[in-house]
């Protein structure tokens, strides 16, 4: 199916009340995704979770709530790695950034709470077993709030809700998300190597609240912009386009016009750079 033809049936799908039944579109099957090819613009959009390595292999779980899109990493490595170069993710869940990867001839290093694959090591990503300034890229799709129960380690980042009332006037919402991302990022840059790159993917997020007109909002994206600004030098900001096949049921639509609020429709991509001195 064309990227037109694709596009056409996402909309027609997120207009009709009855989507969400087993005809809605799921994309192309393995074999008839598009090939990759660098992107040029600040927006970026494909038409699967995953594209089509030379040896089939499928890059991550499909199966693992919250993994990233495959093609979000392959892009940033085609950009600011080369062959050879050690690329970390400190928290890396079914392994998709060690996939691209390998297929890309890159060394990965992953970490993860609640490691999927054996070549994943348990660590709370707070505090890396990294030396100083080793690494040459690292990427990072955090969790985005409470919205996916990831395990049952009292350390995942992803109990701690961005949306939590201010416990005094000086603080911002959700304080302990925020702190902890901070702790993440900090150690970020201290395994970067000078002059070299990261990117963290995330969404903002939003819920209901009994009582609170408009529910609660998150810009997740916005405040954790700004905590690396004061590590980082800001390259670029990407909006990437959700493929998600829940964005295309018709009952959430119908909810979010009748209660007023907004489906997410894209994550940011956060490319920053770490400054030599
Ligand atoms: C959005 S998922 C990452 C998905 C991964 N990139 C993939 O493609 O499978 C977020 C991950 O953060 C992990 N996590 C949450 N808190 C953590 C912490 N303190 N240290 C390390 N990993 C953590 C969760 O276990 C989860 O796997």
């Amino acid at each position: 199916m064309s990227r037109e033809n694709f596009r056409k049936q996402v909309e027609r799908a997120a207009n009709n009340p009855e989507a969400g039944r087993d005809d809605r579109p799921r994309g192309p099957r393995p074999g008839q995704r598009p090939p990759l090819r660098v992107f040029t613009t600040t927006l970026w959009e494909y038409p699967s979770q995953h594209y089509d390595a030379k040896d089939s292999r499928f890059q991550g779980s499909k199966d693992y709530a919250g993994a990233t899109p495959s093609w979000v990493i392959w892009q940033l490595l085609q950009r600011y790695t080369r062959k050879g170069d050690t690329v970390l993710d400190p928290m890396c869940g079914s392994g998709t950034t060690l996939d691209v990867c390998t297929d890309l001839e890159r060394n990965g290093i992953g970490f993860d709470l609640n490691p999927q694959r054996a070549e994943i090591t348990k660590n709370d990503s707070r505090e890396l077993p990294v030396e100083n300034e080793s690494m040459d890229f690292c990427f990072v799709d955090p969790p985005y709030s409470t919205h996916i129960d990831y395990s049952d380690d009292d350390r995942c980042i992803g109990k701690l809700d961005a949306g939590a009332p201010m416990a005094r006037d000086d603080v911002i919402p959700g304080q302990a998300y925020y702190e902890s991302m901070e702790e993440v990022i900090s150690e970020l840059y201290r395994v970067l190597k000078p002059n070299r790159y990261m990117g963290l993917y995330v969404s903002d997020s939003w819920r209901k609240q009994k009582g609170v007109k408009g529910g609660v909002f998150m810009p997740i994206g916005f405040e954790l912009f700004s905590i690396m600004r004061d590590y980082f030098r800001p390259v670029d900001i990407i909006a990437v386009v959700r493929g998600n096949t829940k964005l295309q049921r018709g009952n959430w639509h119908k909810s979010a016009e009748q209660d007023n609020f907004f489906l997410r429709g894209f994550n940011y991509l956060f490319i920053m750079k770490k400054e030599a001195g």
